[in-house]
């Protein structure tokens, strides 16, 4: 692959696609696995071998769980986002709530709570979230529900989290409303903050998401501006939600712009990794573990890391994915090829790269147990199976 293929937009800066470059250049150009480091044995590659290229910033990393070290910052997480959900009436409300249950990951609201004591600490040296910075949290989960809640519409999905979707109970069109409403009730809170970078940089997650679903739409013939596009469409999908929410409460802490910088590079790579880890499991999960349908992505027709690479060793695959795999036997046959070849590995392999680059961003920081846990959140991240 050319460096000149990396799309520049998506990515904020040039220094960003050619991080871009640099991840996939040694996958890429020395394409059989023989030459990737450490073949992996099993589904995911063992994610110490990320610890290995950060040994020392990671043996710091204490906490085992980093998910408690955010956990009283998040208590009653649930219960504001439904006080921000309050104006509604009793049917919209209810299908505003239904997913804000408890059981969700809550893995935005704690990346963003464990980078507001990390910034704070790095530029002041104290730890305790400030409201505003709380809010983010509130709003972060908020925009991502609200676009889950119009992704099952446009992906015509019937479960969600182990769970019926919002538009399989209460039907499509009801759906797409009770999405508006809860991104309606996250920008006033947004609003609220009354900081006008803060909302421009939140305001962006909302262009990005539209935009990364729009690009999820199109597919390119060639095969070099075909993963380019992939990776515009997982950053403006999945990782600029976390990239910006990192940011906005890097702003709250400090006025340092190299921290603002940090937070969101961290973000950009932890989230990019968390979707091609998502992308990975799709083919690697049962529905069941998933709480959603597996395959989901093919079905789709839609070509995934693991497609592509596998595209590389079975070029069979090129005209399946030119048709998003709309012929008859083409998803089967499809997954057959990502089974057999390196693709699953690769991907991992390359998200790894990225969780790689968050912790290289991330260790610019002061030393923290805040920046310990966000260290260890990459190997939640990549060691996840649902
Ligand atoms: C899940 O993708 C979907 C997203 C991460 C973003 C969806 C964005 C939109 C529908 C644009 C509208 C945005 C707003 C703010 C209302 P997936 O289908 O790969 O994941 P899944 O398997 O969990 O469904
Ligand atoms: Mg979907």
């Amino acid at each position: 692959m050319a460096d000149e293929s990396f799309p520049a937009s998506g990515f904020r800066s040039t220094s960003d696609s050619r991080l871009h470059c640099s991840l996939l250049k040694p996958m890429l150009l020395r394409n059989s696995v023989s030459t990737l480091l450490c073949r992996p044995q099993s589904r995911l590659l063992h994610s110490s071998r990320v610890v290995c290229c950060h040994s020392k910033t990671n043996s710091e990393a204490k906490y085992k769980d980093p998910f408690k070290l955010g956990s009283s910052d998040l208590k009653n997480l649930y219960e504001d986002i439904k006080k921000e959900l309050f104006m509604a009436t009793q049917e919209l409300r209810e299908m505003c709530e239904y997913y804000f249950d408890g059981k969700g990951k809550a893995l935005r609201p704690m990346l963003v709570v464990l980078m507001a004591r990390a910034c704070n600490i790095h530029y002041n040296n104290c730890r305790e979230v400030q409201p505003q910075q709380r809010s983010i949290a509130v709003i972060a989960e908020m925009i991502h529900t609200a676009s889950l809640v119009h992704d099952d519409v446009i992906d015509g999905s019937d479960a969600r989290r182990g769970k019926k979707t919002v538009n399989q109970i209460w039907g499509e069109r009801q759906a797409v409303l009770a999405g508006d409403y809860i991104l309606s009730a996250a920008s006033v809170a947004l609003a609220r903050i009354g900081n006008a970078t803060v909302i421009s940089v939140l305001s962006q997650v909302i262009e990005d998401l539209v935009r990364g679903e729009f690009l999820q739409l199109g597919s390119k013939e060639n095969e070099n501006e075909r993963f380019a596009h992939y990776l515009e469409k997982t950053f403006k999908k999945t990782a600029s939600l976390i990239a910006n929410s990192c940011k906005a409460v890097s702003i709250l802490a400090c006025p340092d712009p190299k921290v603002h910088e940090i937070a969101y590079q961290y973000g950009k790579n932890i989230g990019i990794a968390f979707q091609l880890i998502d992308d990975v499991l799709d083919f690697t999960s049962c529905a069941d573990q998933l709480g959603k349908p597996a395959a989901a992505d093919l079905k789709l027709g839609l070509a995934t890391g693991p497609v592509l690479f596998a595209c590389q060793q079975f070029p069979e695959l090129n005209a399946m994915i030119m048709r998003r795999f709309s012929s008859p036997g083409d998803v089967e046959r499809a997954w057959q090829y990502v089974q057999e070849s390196n693709g699953v590995h690769q991907t991992t392999y390359l998200a790894q790269r990225y969780c790689s680059e968050a912790i290289r961003e991330i260790s610019k920081l002061q030393p923290s147990p805040e920046r310990d846990a966000l260290i260890q959140l990459t190997e939640t991240v990549l060691t996840r199976d649902k």
